[in-house]
């Protein structure tokens, strides 16, 4: 029998009525455990389908090349696979999304929709310090809440999320069913930028792990070890919001338990054992890793999905 290697997940429980709970990636909490297979319990809720979009809110110092790389990913989701490239036969973003649309009542096709940048000029404005999770909230719904969109909250490597950032997360998809009738309920995800704060937790394999087995870290495929850990918490919180977005659909466990991504976490490819990602694709010119291949040639690595349909996490290469 495999010994997995599964993050704990934790519960945010709301004091305000109809505020989110939230379920979280956390790769700071590191359990072995056995039992093999994972069952995700499908607790009947819609999920998320047909055209959505996903409005990106950057939070704090951003560069240009660092907004491409999330938002080259976001672009990557549904478009179609890139013609055969005769250097690569990787699999695309868009053949990871896929596993989402195996789910009962799922298949979202993503679109980029609005993209906002709060820099400097915002902060110096009385808006400095550490923000709150019911700050991350209200930016989300100051970013374009609607039906038929999901709201990402990204927030650069120098801001503080307190409690949550690098003490028990790296980020969490949230919902705000939006009063009695949820006419205006959404959807949202928030993920910070590890590379000051956690690398250790928030951007393994990328960097040396702060606990657990140690294997030295893998070149991130874009470059950039604080935002290439960012695409694989937004990857995994999409796919947790997509099969689970109001808290009624597919986990294990509590409400907010393990998910699509969480139930495979510290997978990325076949063969993952504690410590080891998995077997992965290799950059020839950079020695980079990764599984996916992108819009604009971007390459990426994306966390194994649970499937519904094998009950196993399914990797990509
Ligand atoms: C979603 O968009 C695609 C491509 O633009 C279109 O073919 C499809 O009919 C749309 N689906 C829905 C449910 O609107
Ligand atoms: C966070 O919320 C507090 C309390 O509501 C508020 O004073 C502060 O300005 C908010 N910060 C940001 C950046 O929105």
């Amino acid at each position: 029998m495999s010994i997995r290697f599964v993050l704990a997940v934790f519960v945010m429980l709301s004091q305000q009525g109809g505020a989110p709970r939230c379920a979280a990636f956390n790769p700071r909490m590191l359990f072995l455990v056995k039992p093999d297979p994972i069952v995700l319990q499908d607790h009947g809720g819609a999920l998320l389908t047909g055209n959505l979009t996903v409005n990106l809110l950057f939070y704090g110092r951003f560069s240009p090349s660092q907004r491409a790389i999330l938002a080259d990913f976001v672009c990557s989701l549904s478009s179609p696979p890139p013609r055969h490239h005769p250097t690569t036969t990787a699999p695309s973003v868009a053949s990871w999304w896929r596993t989402t649309s195996l789910y009962r009542g799922g298949g979202a096709r993503l679109a980029l929709g609005r993209v906002t940048t709060l820099d400097d000029e915002h902060m110096s404005l009385g808006h400095g310090g550490p923000l709150s999770m019911s700050n991350v909230t209200a930016l989300a719904r100051a970013a374009g809440h609607h039906r038929g969109a999901i709201t990402a909250v990204l927030t650069a490597a120098d801001v503080a999320v307190a409690p949550l950032f690098c003490v028990s997360r790296c980020g969490v998809h949230g919902r705000d069913l939006g009063g009695a009738h949820g006419k205006s309920r959404y959807t949202y995800v928030w993920v910070g930028n590890p590379a000051q704060q956690c690398p250790g937790q928030c951007a393994w394999p990328f960097h040396q792990p702060l606990y657990g087995p140690q294997t030295p870290p893998l070149v991130p495929p874009n470059g950039d070890v604080g935002v290439d850990g960012m695409v694989i918490s937004l990857a995994a919180l999409l796919a947790g919001t997509a099969t689970n977005p109001y808290g009624d659909g597919y986990y294990q466990g509590d409400a907010g338990g393990l998910e699509a991504a969480t139930a495979c976490a510290g997978i990325f490819g076949s063969g993952a054992y504690p410590g080891y990602p998995g077997k992965l694709l290799t950059d020839r010119v950079t020695g980079a890793s990764y599984n996916a291949v992108g819009v604009n040639g971007r390459k990426y690595l994306l966390p194994a999905l649970w499937d519904p349909t094998t009950s196993h996490c399914k990797t990509l290469v």
